[in-house]
């Protein structure tokens, strides 16, 4: 670093300074009026009311004429692996602001193990941007959907790796049930310095305590100022989700204006799904919906700066604008409007206005579709058999909200010798066809459908493919439709496929640009919603129904799930 050394002593000269800006000082937390930035390739060399010194001939001068200089944006926690490319998703987002990104990793081990995991890894490096991964434990509820995870020491070595910053986010219940993975790697993380990010929806007193014994570091599930609270005083480092999975911002106005310390506090999104990337955009429409609700402006760019940097331990190099940090810098018209006039990263200046400067690196997978799946699903592999004639006790999954499923006991008559879909009822039947030819049919309510299936082999935790329909003959030809592709989301009707979204790499990815994403799942939900879907984004509400995230009844290779109990529970009630 000593050329940096030089250019603040103005012995060399600067490649860009930035003047005459308001600076956000993220680190004693104040505006810093008529400053400048000297930046050396893609380091800052020097900050200050007067750079005279490190200007040169070659020196470029950006003029912020007054504006508002601040960190770029850090994202803390999301996930950035499945439905769309890293290269689209970097094509789409670069321009609002984000310059580091820490996302989770897990969907891509699911459906494509270690190599899709480093193919990801791969596709992320040298981007103009930085980005981070966290590897989780293997969180299936399905017992043969660990089969393709990678072993304990495989997930300890890439433990070692630069790009990965901890272990991602593990269910806490899971935990605490005894998943095998999380304690050895929490461990080895804990002892290289990482941290190891949880996930305690729903956990409270000893609970959340016996949790946090682990070595669990950070929580971004916290759903009120309480939950917020709790956390905090048990040293969890806190992120407000704002996001295309949860908006939590309006929920937690109250804490703007409590007394509080912020540092260990951030504003992620939890991925964002391609419709609202293109329509809001990335990070930097939580950083605004803060404004808007009236967070102090300091604090709002802390939280996606200097406080998840601090909590990645990346903050020796990023989250802040000082000498020897990596020149990643946003100008921001003023204090009310997020919408970055620049955006520099690692020194370059990547966006203007909005319009992209420099593209992300493009990269090629080389994963095949599902490739474990039988290749073709039969009729008859999709009949419930009734276990009497007469009326039969089924368990139903009952959607109490778009993505919270209850038990639901109910009588359905036995139709020669088969439980058949009521759509009258709103009871549909749901099929899982998983990794080992295992295929588990069920009973759902809530959707609505009154004709038709649709499907997706993007699904959470799992391999395989999720069909919800009105009937055998359209469930079997929309699941086929998607093993021959292999991989995709689509709906049937009357024996013909009505409209998909093909993912082809690895079953859950396409190298679709983001705006024909966004369109293919718009088509796809009018599409549902003609055929009598209520539910506001079928995908979204189909494709959890295995995971064990949300309460409380799910489906599974191995069957229906309580999570009550954890245990494996019959589709055919006896009481
Ligand atoms: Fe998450």
């Amino acid at each position: 670093m000593q050329i940096l050394s030089n250019v603040a002593l103005g012995v060399d000269k600067a490649d860009i300074v930035i003047s005459n800006g308001t600076l956000v000082d993220v680190y004693s937390g104040a505006l810093l009026q008529n400053y400048s930035v000297a930046i050396k390739g893609e380091w800052i060399a020097a900050i200050g009311r007067n750079l005279e010194r490190t200007k040169g001939k070659d020196t470029y001068i950006l003029d912020a004429c007054g504006k508002i200089i601040a960190p770029g944006f850090i994202e803390g926690h999301t996930h950035l692996n499945y439905l769309f490319s890293p290269e689209n998703f970097l094509r789409q987002s670069m321009a609002g602001g984000t310059t580091t990104i820490i996302t989770e990793s897990g969907e891509i081990i699911y459906t494509a193990g270690l190599k899709g995991l480093l193919q990801l890894l791969e596709s992320w490096r040298a981007q103009p941007i930085k980005v981070y991964a966290t590897i989780p434990p293997p969180l299936n509820l399905g017992k043969s959907g660990r089969a393709i995870w990678p072993s304990i020491a495989q997930m300890k070595n890439l433990l070692r790796r630069e790009d990965i910053v901890g272990v991602g986010e593990s269910y806490w219940q899971m935990v605490l049930s005894g998943n095998d993975h999380l304690p050895p790697l929490a461990e080895e993380a804990l002892k290289l310095g990482k941290t190891v990010e949880g996930h305690t929806a729903g956990a409270h007193d000893e609970k959340l305590m016996a949790y946090l014994a682990y070595g669990i570091n950070s929580c971004h599930e916290p759903v009120s100022v309480e939950d917020v609270l709790e956390r905090l005083r048990l040293g969890v480092f806190v992120m407000i989700r704002q996001g295309s999975i949860r908006e939590e911002l309006d929920a937690m106005v109250k804490l703007k204006d409590m007394r509080i310390d912020f540092s260990r506090i951030s504003l992620v999104t939890d991925g964002m799904d391609p419709r609202d990337l293109v329509k809001r955009g990335y990070l930097e429409s939580a950083v605004q919906k803060a404004i808007d609700l009236g967070f102090d402006f300091i604090r709002a760019i802390q939280m996606v700066t200097i406080n998840p940097a601090t909590h990645f331990r990346l903050d020796h190099f990023t989250g802040g604008i000082a000498p020897g940090k990596h020149a990643d810098i946003v100008i921001l018209p003023d204090m009310q409007k997020i919408k970055p006039e620049y955006v520099l990263s690692k020194g370059k200046i990547i966006a203007q206005h909005g319009k992209l400067l420099v593209p992300p690196r493009k990269t090629q997978y080389k994963l095949p579709g599902l490739t474990k799946l039988p290749k073709h699903v039969s009729t008859p592999s999709l009949i419930i058999h009734a276990p009497v004639s007469g009326q039969n006790k089924v368990r139903v999954m009952d959607m109490v909200t778009d993505l919270v499923s209850r038990e639901y006991i109910t009588e359905m008559p036995s139709v020669t010798g088969m439980i058949q879909p009521d759509p009258d009822r709103d009871i549909l039947k749901i099929t899982l066809l998983g990794l080992k030819n295992k295929i588990v049919n069920a009973l759902i309510r809530g959707i609505g459908l009154k004709d038709g299936a649709v499907a997706s082999s993007y699904i959470w935790e799992t391999y395989g493919i999720i069909a919800v329909g009105t009937n055998d003959n359209d469930i079997a030809k929309v699941i086929n439709h998607i093993i021959q592709q292999g991989g995709g989301i689509a709906v049937c009707a009357h024996g013909s496929i009505t409209t998909e979204l093909p993912l082809p790499i690895a079953g859950i990815i396409t190298s679709k640009p983001m705006s024909e994403v966004a369109q293919r799942q718009n088509e796809i939900q009018r599409e549902v919603e003609r055929l009598g879907c209520k539910v506001p984004d079928i995908v979204k509400t189909i494709s959890v129904l295995p995971s064990a995230a949300i309460p409380f009844l799910r489906i599974t290779e191995d069957g229906l799930i309580d999570l009550k109990s954890g245990k494996v529970t019959s589709l055919f009630a006896t009481s």
